[in-house]
């Protein structure tokens, strides 16, 4: 079962930072997942929420801030004060730190409450110019605007839920992907063993409890997102 750090290495460091982001750099974990967002100015941030209120020490929307007003803030202290002084990184500051390194990267498009309509494009591009898009796979919640434009571009995608479907293969097929990511709860639901029968490529998230990793494992999931991957490799990869 393969493990993706998720949001760098997040039970230990400041969610998508590049401090969390070096230290899943040193681990021989298969993946990294992280967040992204557009900025006023057209810049690609990553970053969980739409707001920089709970991992910042600012408020307001990402959308509304300038790259420069929105690294003025810390992302660190809210942590912890070991991490005093972190940013928001943009997409392409943690592209760099995987440039040499062998780590697949899952770049989730945030576009669930605002459409920034040249998101996909330009992590595209970001991914292209570093020759990174082969080990690049970008989801989203977001199936019909995003996952369409993805199918535009030269890079994977899979579809992100916490739905139950009839038949979730069937419908990844019409969005165009045979990747699944599902929450935990979703994951044990029969939808995602018939799916893993058909062919589907499943990872779930969020997994910290290692008995949950192991049944998981027992049904055959391929991969998981975890805040604790230096505790997972050792177990299940
Ligand atoms: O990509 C898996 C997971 O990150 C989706 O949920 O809210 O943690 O972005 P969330
Ligand atoms: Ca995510």
């Amino acid at each position: 079962m393969k493990i993706y750090a998720h949001r760098g290495c997040s039970g230990t460091h400041p969610e998508n930072t590049l401090a969390a982001f070096s230290a899943a750099a040193e681990l021989p974990v298969y993946g990294v997942e992280l967040d992204v967002h557009l900025t006023k100015d057209e810049r690609v941030v990553v970053i969980h929420d739409e707001k920089i209120n709970r991992t910042t020490n600012g408020k307001g929307y990402v959308k509304d801030m300038t790259l420069e007003e929105l690294q003025s803030f810390d992302a660190g202290s809210w942590f912890s004060e070991e991490w005093a002084g972190e940013t928001i990184p943009t997409l392409g500051e943690v592209l760099d730190i995987f440039q040499e390194t062998p780590h697949r990267l899952n770049i989730e498009i945030k576009s669930d409450v605002f459409p920034y309509d040249t998101l996909v494009d330009k992590v595209a591009n970001s991914a292209a110019k570093r020759g990174m898009s082969d080990r690049i796979l970008i989801s989203s919640f977001n199936h019909e605007d995003v996952l369409k434009a993805v199918r535009e571009t030269e890079i994977e995608s899979a579809i992100l839920t916490s739905q139950i479907y009839v038949d979730v293969y069937d419908y990844a097929r019409v969005i165009g992907t045979n990747r699944i990511h599902v929450s935990l709860p979703a994951a044990f639901r029969r939808m995602t063993t018939d799916a893993l029968r058909k062919g589907a490529i499943v990872y779930v998230y969020t997994v910290n409890n290692e008995e949950y990793a192991e049944q998981l494992q027992g049904i055959g999931v391929h991969g998981i997102f975890t805040d604790f991957p230096e505790r997972m490799i050792n177990k299940f990869q």
